[in-house]
């Protein structure tokens, strides 16, 4: 069976309106050529800023592979995926990369560099932006008062719990002030308390005016979300 979602139908935004969606994602029909099988049936999506969407979905919805059209890593077809109503088919590896500098991507597995301290990790998208230390330092300290990271800031990356690896990881997403950030399961390996802390960091990040997508099946952490935010969910079927 095809996916359908049950958000309803999107208009074409007004680029005029000045309230263009961060992301677009117009009658999406798709799937992975060796399946032969349609993941995503008419598929649309709408991410303005400010919100907190929830995608949710039981295994092999096609959360994952949504994520990978919301990160770049697959090419859309023409006229389906917008980034602020620029068609994302059209865009080039370059553009694909600084559009990846734009958002903040988190994953399952955290992917941390183990060579560098916590602290080098998260600041290390600024020095490759050739930042001025000054301004680092500012952006550093913003993110470790939201997150309460300096305790670990020079820990070794594999003396970290699974919870710290992931604070360290939501920090490394959230310094460059992205346009969204993105989480892949970042609860998948925590225990159910971890996995509150991450949600009130994330409900935080939210409330201070960043953009979250979340992907989880976790059904006790959409409820808990649902208590304390305004959420959007987005649920994919088989
Ligand atoms: N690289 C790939 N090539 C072919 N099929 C894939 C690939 N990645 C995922 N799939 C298939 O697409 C479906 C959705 O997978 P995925 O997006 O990982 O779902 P979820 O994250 O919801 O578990 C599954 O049936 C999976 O087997
Ligand atoms: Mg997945």
């Amino acid at each position: 069976m095809p996916t359908e979602t049950k958000i309803e139908e999107v208009k074409m935004p007004d680029a005029k309106s000045g309230n263009i969606p961060l992301i677009w994602i117009h009658d999406m029909t798709w799937g992975y050529d060796e399946s032969k099988k349609i993941l995503f049936k008419k598929f649309n999506f709408n991410l303005k800023k400010w919100d907190f969407t929830v995608i949710t979905g039981k295994s092999w919805t096609g959360k994952s592979t949504l994520v990978k059209f919301l990160i770049g890593q697959i090419k859309p077809y023409k006229k389906t995926l917008y980034y602020k109503m620029e068609d994302m088919s059209e865009f080039g590896d370059d553009e694909i990369q600084r559009y990846r500098r734009k958002i903040g991507i988190i994953f399952q597995d955290y992917q941390l560099i183990n060579s560098l301290t916590p602290k080098q990790n998260i600041i290390y998208p600024l020095v490759l932006d050739s930042m001025p230390l000054t301004t680092i330092k500012k952006k550093y300290d913003a993110v470790n008062n939201l997150l309460d990271i300096s305790s670990i800031e020079t820990t070794e990356i594999k003396k970290l719990s699974g919870w710290e690896k992931q604070k360290v990881a939501m920090a490394r997403a959230l310094i460059h002030a992205p346009d969204f950030i993105i989480a892949d399961e970042p609860t998948g390996n925590l225990d159910h308390e971890n996995t509150l802390q991450i949600a009130d960091i994330l409900i935080k990040a939210n409330q201070i005016g960043n953009t979250i997508v979340l992907v989880t099946h976790d059904e006790m952490l959409l409820n808990y979300l649902k208590k304390h935010v305004d959420v959007k969910t987005v649920t994919l079927w088989k």
